[in-house]
């Protein structure tokens, strides 16, 4: 069968930044006549994974799919359109995904009628894309970052031609507004300031797969937010792969901490952020999170090794003592803060010695917790081209060890919390037991409680009864 290859990938141009202001679009979307009703008595099965902004994403293309009259569904087999809204991160992360479109095969093969999609990061990646068209010819549409406003046009091409549709732009231009979205959550909501990375740390691949950094205008991040309130929603969390660089390409001057404190004013109860960058950290931002009380003191700001060397190879443009220094410089201003970070163990070359000064810097910071990760090469990125003598064996320990001692900081973290009252935001029945509430402190800790019916959606005082290293237990008051 041919394919109908409208735009493929391409890596060098995805790597290349133009200087000119982004373009704010307000009418680019919209619904051909012919795909408004062409969900009509049919099912989706949407798979997001991944960072917020592509929960976000997807949040995108369920309000899409529901403007064409889809239901969403469950299971895949429910579905008469599966789409895969992926994540490149890691090659973990894409095995993931090709094992369950690999396992979904028989079912295309059974039905031809349901289409399968795959779009996200993935999508953007040009050695992904041919292996997806050489091997799993169970996908019919595969389409980017960029273009996800073109997902009806796309699914009638395909309709039309019935043949893989491959469109995926690499370089961006606009940010685009107004397009549907259909929120996952009642009473929290994602808002994304920014697109984009300019940052280009050596291993990652996020500055390919989303293009260069487009901030949102304010007024139209602030109109967003105003609306989420007045639906009574109780916490915004903005979103941007480098949040303290919000607004340089706008020509603001200390842009993301102007757009925080007027995103206080409004007065939504919550507001959070990620993820912060150490290098762009501004001092009015501390000041801001002390001044307003509804900006929560928990802040996430990623560190990915304690050694200068490995720093400075993953050229993040700080070294341990300047990220200890602004550690110490919040924790001075706001010692009650709530301190979380990544870190990558098996950088390439990455010594005993590096690995260790990571783990002193552990020490010294006493994470509330942390992501961790094992390096995973990407494709086309410069660390990929670096030697790596470092057996994977090895890596493998260094994540356990660390794993561990971010296991102890974290629940003695905890441990002030048994007998204290926290304010968490009542997010519903538990997954795993529907007599336990679940949501969050404040300081972004994962609660469980008990407490009469009807909390969900609601700012609870709970009582701690029992901790963990990474939950609280407690009893609503
Ligand atoms: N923009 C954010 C998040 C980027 S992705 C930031 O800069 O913090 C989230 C995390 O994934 C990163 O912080 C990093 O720790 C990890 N990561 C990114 N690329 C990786 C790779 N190639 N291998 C392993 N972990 C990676
Ligand atoms: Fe990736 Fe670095 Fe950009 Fe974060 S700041 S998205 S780690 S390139
Ligand atoms: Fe993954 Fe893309 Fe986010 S690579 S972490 S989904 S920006």
């Amino acid at each position: 069968m041919e394919n109908n290859i409208l735009k493929m990938p391409d890596l060098k141009q995805a790597a290349s930044r133009s200087q000119k202001a982004s373009q704010v679009e307000h009418d680019l979307f919209h619904l051909p006549e012919a795909a408004q009703t062409l969900g009509r008595n049919k099912k989706y099965y949407l798979r997001t994974y991944g960072c917020q902004a592509n929960v976000r994403d997807g949040e995108t293309l369920a309000g899409i799919l529901e403007l064409m009259e889809y239901t969403p569904c469950d299971k895949p087999e429910d579905a008469d359109l599966l789409i895969f809204n992926t994540c490149a991160v890691r090659r973990t992360a894409e095995l993931h995904v090709l094992g369950l479109v690999g396992a979904l095969k028989e079912l295309k093969e059974k039905h031809p009628e349901k289409i399968f999609c795959i779009c996200g990061c993935m999508a953007q990646e040009e050695a992904v894309v041919k292996e997806i068209l050489k091997s799993y010819p169970q996908v019919d549409l595969i389409f980017g970052t960029h273009n996800l406003y073109r997902f009806p046009q796309l699914l009638l091409d395909y309709l039309d031609r019935k043949e893989t549709t491959v469109e995926v732009y690499s370089q961006e231009g606009e940010v685009i507004e107004d397009l549907p979205v259909k929120r996952s959550d009642s009473c929290k909501a994602f808002v994304d300031i920014m697109y984009g990375c300019n940052k280009f740390c050596t291993y990652c691949i996020v500055p390919y797969t989303r293009g260069r950094e487009r901030s949102r205008l304010q007024a139209d991040i602030l109109k967003e937010v105003q609306q989420l309130k007045d639906q009574g929603r109780k916490e915004v969390i903005l979103l941007g792969q480098n949040v303290n660089a919000y607004g340089k390409d706008l020509g603001m001057e200390d842009g993301f901490t102007t757009l925080l404190k007027e995103v206080a004013e409004t007065g939504i109860e919550r507001i959070r952020f990620y993820t912060s960058h150490p290098r762009d950290y501004s001092r009015t931002t501390i000041l801001a999170m002390k001044q307003y009380p509804n900006i929560m003191k928990a802040l996430h700001l990623p560190v990915q090794s304690g050694s200068d060397d490995v720093l400075r190879r993953m050229a993040r443009g700080y070294t341990a003592e300047q990220y200890k220094a602004l550690f110490d410089d919040m924790k001075n201003e706001m010692p009650e803060i709530a301190f979380t970070t990544d870190i990558i163990v098996g950088f390439p070359n990455e010594t005993d010695e590096d690995f260790q000064q990571t783990l002193d810097l552990v020490d010294y910071c006493r994470y509330d917790a942390a992501y961790t990760f094992v390096y995973s090469p990407r494709s086309g990125t410069p660390a990929a081209r670096m030697e790596d003598s470092i057996p994977a064996e090895v890596k493998r320990e260094r994540l356990q060890i660390l794993n561990e001692k971010i296991a102890h900081y974290a629940n003695l973290a905890n441990q002030p919390y048994l007998g204290q009252t926290v304010k968490v935001l009542c997010e519903g029945p538990s997954k795993k037991n529907d007599k336990v509430y679940t949501g969050y402190s404040e300081k972004n800790k994962l609660v469980n409680f008990t407490g009469p019916d009807g909390l969900a959606g609601k700012i609870v005082d709970v009582k701690i009864k029992e901790v963990h290293s990474f939950s609280l237990d407690g009893q609503a008051l």
